[in-house]
């Protein structure tokens, strides 16, 4: 089963039970709160983690994510949650910009 580690939340792990599920729900269905300021449309960038390792693992980039990525707004170790799946063992975090204030992150 994929795990997801989410370093600077003190090394959070989620186990992926199913593949087809974007990373966004997997991590809501964990209660892990994330943002996702467009609701999970590919029309935002809030829901973006930054890939640390595991880079293979994910399905390729939506014409969304590729857009943004374009437009500078998804650096190369970006990827949106909303618009990627997970395929093995990934190492990501939240990117500092969207950090909520109520949570108490480990970096
Ligand atoms: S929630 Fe807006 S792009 Fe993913």
């Amino acid at each position: 089963m994929p795990k997801i580690v989410i370093q600077n939340l003190h090394n959070k792990e989620i186990f992926i039970r199913n593949e087809n599920t974007n990373l966004l729900d997997v991590i809501h269905e964990n209660y892990v709160d994330w943002m996702h300021a467009c609701g999970g449309k590919g029309r935002c960038t809030t829901c973006k983690v930054q890939i640390l390792d595991g880079s293979e693992c994910f399905s390729p980039e939506t014409p969304a994510e590729l857009k943004y990525r374009e437009a500078k707004r998804l650096l190369a170790n970006e990827r949106l949650a909303c618009q990627c799946h997970i395929n093995g063992d990934v190492l990501v975090k939240v990117a500092p910009e969207n950090k909520f204030s109520h949570i108490n992150y480990s970096d």
